[in-house]
């Protein structure tokens, strides 16, 4: 007789458990794509490297979730689903079920918990082309918007030509007053804790001309997100991003990004970044909003 699957909410204590569905539900995903890459899940010590990277952000996500609920079938977590909600929009950051036990009907009962209608701003998802999850969103009334596609290359020492002076962020109630409104004009909403999380992981920037700021960035082992307010800026901040990854003597640097920002494609594609394999996602999205050809999302992308 098969364990009885139940339902409830996650906690840290999941972290990971969750982890660990994950990265067997992406190794399974991604060869049904045509991406044979070795991943993480094949060799413990890789698997180990890529907790201690992914940790900090998945404790973030639990820390912020609006609903986070796990899928148990005797004592372990066979899938999971959580989102996040600022400013009144509603984003499912991650929704994976293990292999063994996809197409039975769990992905559904975790995401009408953890994405349910309601009175929001906007509902969004980050998503992969896996067909039971497009299904899924689909039926929940959430389109594709644009696609977005991972650029990377190993990074060089490039000369920055701009007049913009590049900031470094420090964590002040000014700061957070500024980037607050540079997302409500990018994005049309604020999400604080996100950048409070963001500052603890990379080197923030904020872009300033003329002693305004006109943009914000982060840069590091992870870049992104980015939000412009003249996207023609995009050549400089990414040349800057790319001397920072040579300075710091990263082996890459690479952004996620939407593919209808043409600035930063086109200057990525004339400056030799490359698409490494097959994979992209779909934003996704209730309705149409905010300037995301002015915009490069987080990486890894979970969120925006
Ligand atoms: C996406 C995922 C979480 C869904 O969980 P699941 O338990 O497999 O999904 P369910 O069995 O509850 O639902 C599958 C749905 O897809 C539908 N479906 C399956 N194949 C389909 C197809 N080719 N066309 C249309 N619908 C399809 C099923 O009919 C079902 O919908 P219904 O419940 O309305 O009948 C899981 O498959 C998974 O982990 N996939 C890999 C990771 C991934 O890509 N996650 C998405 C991250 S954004």
């Amino acid at each position: 007789m098969t364990a009885p699957i139940h339902f409830r909410p996650g906690t840290l204590e999941d972290s990971y458990g969750t982890f660990l569905v994950l990265e067997e539900a992406i190794a399974d995903l991604l060869p049904r794509l045509g991406i044979t890459d070795p991943t993480s899940l094949a060799d413990p010590a890789e698997l180990e490297k890529m907790w201690q990277r992914r940790r900090s952000l998945l404790e973030h996500l639990t820390r912020t979730a609006y609903q986070f609920w796990v899928a148990e079938q005797a004592g372990e977590v066979i899938g999971f689903a959580r989102s996040t909600l600022h400013d009144g929009v509603l984003e499912l950051t991650e929704f994976f079920v293990r292999p063994g036990a996809q197409s039975g009907g769990v992905g559904r009962q975790l995401f009408e918990r953890a994405f349910p209608q309601g009175d929001f701003k906007h509902r969004v998802i980050i998503a992969t082309t896996d067909l039971r999850a497009q299904a899924r969103y689909l039926k929940s009334g959430v389109y594709p918007r644009f696609p977005l596609m991972y650029f990377d290359k190993a990074p060089d020492p490039v000369t920055v030509v701009t007049d913009l002076v590049f900031q470094p962020m420090t964590a002040t109630p000014d700061l957070f007053e500024e980037l607050n409104k540079i997302d409500a004009q990018i994005l049309g909403f604020r999400r604080a804790a996100d950048h409070r999380w963001l500052l603890g992981d990379r080197q923030g920037w904020l872009y300033v001309r003329e002693g305004r700021p006109v943009g914000y960035g982060y840069t590091g082992r992870n870049n992104g997100p980015f939000a412009l307010l003249d996207p023609g800026d995009y050549p400089a901040v990414l040349s800057h991003m790319e001397n920072q990854a040579s300075q710091t003597g990263l082996e890459r640097v690479g952004v996620e990004v939407p593919l209808h920002n043409r600035h930063a494609v086109d200057y990525l594609l004339a400056c030799g970044f490359k698409i490494p394999d097959g994979f992209f996602a779909f934003f996704m999205s209730d309705a149409p909003f905010g300037k995301f050809e002015q915009y490069i999302v987080t990486s890894p992308p979970f969120f925006m």
